[in-house]
């Protein structure tokens, strides 16, 4: 198979991104995408790359996955994370789980060691158990920001008005998921996703992150795609797949992108981001909250951003 260039593009989530938190946002994706590069250019598995990229995501607790995710209507943690193989098509997923720091190693694992895709609560938990995945004190996860958020916002409803809607901009507070995609030099595409929901959720209430099809996509033929942004307008849609679906139509990466997230807030009133890279390696990117929180590396270069507009651009040694 002739080799070619390795292309990784990250998120950390599509809201109203507050100033305080702006640079953590930054730093974190750049040192996401510097860190699935590395492990491409050393030869490494797209799927090797998008798990260690949204693991370090997930242990920044200023992102709504791992550490720091968002408190549901009772106060507690439940996660969702997906990964999928564009070679193989394998996915897997799980929904709902506490009481662990990475649950995107879970969904791996869920891919390689079971003939399923998703587990949920109670289920999935007793899969990390089998796995000798460490559990972890859910109150270690949870972070004074997202207490505050949780009290702040107290009804789901409001919460996604806050954040996705632009209803209420001026409480600088709110979250929402993180994502990888990656193509390997030996053009294989993966795709992850992680996240801790939206604040106030219901309890039991699952988003689009491990939804495959919804949340994440890859498929080596066409692209690998990961979202963000709120979760039931991304499944009504199918976004990931939708993506890909024009894309396989014979459309750029970076106009599938934009149109579909254009037929979701059309449609569906619902606003999100997503990412992407095409079968030729082309990485692209949109959100239509006000700031989504971005990085691509390729070519040795990492370019980065938060605002619509923004754009930085530094050379990888
Ligand atoms: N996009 C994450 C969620 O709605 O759960």
């Amino acid at each position: 198979m002739n080799k070619v260039e390795p292309v990784v593009v990250i998120h950390g989530g599509a809201w109203a991104i507050p100033e305080n938190i702006s640079d953590a946002s930054r730093n974190g994706v750049k040192l996401a995408a510097r860190k699935a590069y590395e492990i491409l250019k050393h030869g490494g598995s797209a799927l090797d790359a998008v798990e260690a990229a949204v693991v370090i995501l997930e242990d920044e607790p200023v992102f709504d996955a791992g550490k720091g995710s968002c408190l549901n209507a009772a106060g507690l943690i439940e996660m969702d994370a997906s990964i999928m193989d564009g070679t193989s098509l394998k996915a897997g997923a799980v929904a709902a789980v506490a009481n662990i720091s990475n649950p995107i190693c879970l969904a791996r694992m869920v891919m390689e060691q079971t003939d399923h895709c998703l587990l949920v609560g109670e289920g999935a938990n007793m899969f990390a158990n089998e796995c000798n995945v460490p559990s972890v004190d859910p109150s270690s996860l949870v972070t004074e920001a997202c207490l505050e958020e949780w009290q702040t916002f107290e009804k789901y409803k409001s919460a996604v008005d806050s954040l996705f809607n632009n209803q209420i901009t001026s409480l600088p507070l709110g979250h929402d998921t993180v994502g990888a995609v990656a193509m390997d030099a030996n053009g294989r595409i993966a795709a992850a996703t992680s996240t801790g929901g939206i604040t106030g959720k219901r309890v039991g209430r699952v988003g689009d992150s491990p939804l495959i099809g919804s949340g994440t996509y890859a498929i080596d033929e066409i692209g690998g795609v990961s979202c963000t942004g709120h979760g039931e307008s991304i499944i009504k849609i199918c976004l990931a797949k939708h993506i890909i679906c024009l894309m396989e139509s014979g459309m750029k990466a970076q106009e599938a992108v934009e149109q579909s997230l254009q037929l979701m807030n059309s449609r569906v009133k619902g606003a999100g981001g997503a990412i992407c890279i095409s079968a030729s390696g082309e990485p692209a990117f949109h959100f239509t909250t006000e700031r989504m929180a971005w990085a691509i590396a390729k070519a040795d270069v990492l370019s980065w951003g938060l605002d619509p507009k923004e754009s930085n651009v530094e050379k990888m040694a």
